[in-house]
């Protein structure tokens, strides 16, 4: 990685906008394969806690613990193609401290550490949309959860696989998933459970065999509340459980959501995001009414946001209207560092511990935790 002051395009023309590296996170294999140019936009776009504002409610930058925000002043990593990607208002971003959803940025205190853990809160990571982000999102917000201490346990609750793909487990090769949890009386979750590699994180695999659940529920009693049954000897051991949910309205999600106290909607920013989320959002009320009082959206999450074009800015702006307060502050940015983590079996918290991707997850995880202490 070129050092300061190696690039002289790149140093101009990105001026103070820039990253600090995430020191706490750093490992020396990532630091290698980093490709700055991949996220560059990203830190653009959350830029947004710059000094000097009026804002009294936000920490003031001196105050901030290092190694965890975004900061316009940091070393960065000088990368020519940077000043390529600046957003056209990533200057005004920074001055006003607005952040990429065009509101003022708060700041999310890093959480400090837990002397107990549980009971659980359940988050549904939902959108019937396919590729959206939802698998990405669960298993980085839940690597992210799991960084501050957070007990979490993922729940690959998609007959696909992804989430557990994602974990570097092959699904065909499961003898036992959350198939069995759900359909078989008396089986223990301890047999199916996986320890993942990142520490406080499990997994409760799922594969193909998941599809017939969807088929065989439909004649059980109590059919949609047979995850919250199966879940519920798990809550004493976990602060947050996160359900993968597959692509799709069914009687899946609807278990997913009967057993959720929360859900996340990520939104992919792109053509006709919006689409589709009236009758996502009628599920949840339904669902809300008449199975899990308790059932409340937590947040819309922006996701594959590319600051550099207006398609997606003005995406974001459409999203933010409709949903106001409940679009997370956070915004997750497009980068092949999501697609390679994949491949790689493992979050990009690890994979890219100080990659822009990574710090985004870690906002959104400080993002969520405010939330719930809020309230
Ligand atoms: N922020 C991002 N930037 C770039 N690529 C991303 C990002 N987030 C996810 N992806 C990629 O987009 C694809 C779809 O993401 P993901 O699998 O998380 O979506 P999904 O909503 O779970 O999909 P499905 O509905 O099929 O379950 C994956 O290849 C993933 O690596
Ligand atoms: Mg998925």
């Amino acid at each position: 990685m070129p050092a300061r002051g190696q690039s002289p395009t790149g140093l101009e023309a990105v001026g103070s906008v820039a990253v600090r590296t995430f020191a706490a996170h750093q490992s020396p294999r990532m630091t290698q394969t980093a490709h700055p140019s991949m996220d560059g936009h990203h830190v653009n776009a959350m830029a947004g806690n710059g000094s000097g504002g009026n804002h009294t409610h936000f920490a003031d930058y001196d105050e901030l613990p290092e190694g965890h925000f975004y900061d316009p002043d940091a070393e960065y990593e000088p990368d020519p193609e940077y000043a390529a990607t600046l957003a056209p208002d990533a200057a005004r971003q920074r001055r006003e401290r607005v952040g990429p959803t065009g509101r003022p940025l708060p700041y999310f205190p890093i959480p400090g550490p837990l002397t107990s853990h549980g009971p659980a809160t359940i988050i549904a990571m939902c959108n019937q949309k396919g590729g959206v982000g939802k698998t990405t999102s669960t298993i980085n917000l839940g690597a992210a959860l799991a960084e501050y201490g957070r007990r979490v346990l993922l729940v690959d609750f998609d007959p696909q696989g992804a989430l557990s793909v994602g974990l570097g487990v092959n699904p065909m090769e499961l003898d036992l998933t959350v198939y069995n949890l759900l359909m078989e009386r008396g089986m223990a979750a301890d047999e199916v459970l996986l320890k993942t590699a990142v520490p406080n994180m499990d997994l409760l695999p799922s594969n193909i065999d998941l599809s017939a659940a969807e088929v065989q529920l439909v004649s059980e009693v109590a059919r949609e509340s047979t995850l919250q049954r199966a879940l519920k000897p798990l809550m004493a051991d976990y602060d947050y459980i996160v359900i993968d949910c597959q692509p799709s309205l069914g009687l899946l999600t609807v278990n997913a959501l009967t057993a959720a106290h929360k859900v996340i909607v990520p939104l992919e920013c792109e053509f006709f995001a919006l689409r589709g989320v009236a009758l996502l959002t009628e599920t949840i009320e339904k669902v809300q009414e008449r199975l899990n009082p308790e059932l409340e959206l937590d947040g819309i999450l922006a996701t594959m946001y590319d600051s550099r074009t207006v398609h997606s800015r003005e995406v974001l702006a459409r999203v933010v209207e409709a949903f106001d307060d409940h679009v997370y502050h956070t915004v997750i940015g497009r980068t092949v560092r999501f697609p390679e983590t994949t491949v790689a079996g493992e979050p990009i918290t690890t994979y890219a511990s100080n990659s822009v991707g990574a710090a985004a997850y870690r906002q959104l995880a400080r993002e969520v935790l405010a939330r719930c202490h809020a309230e």
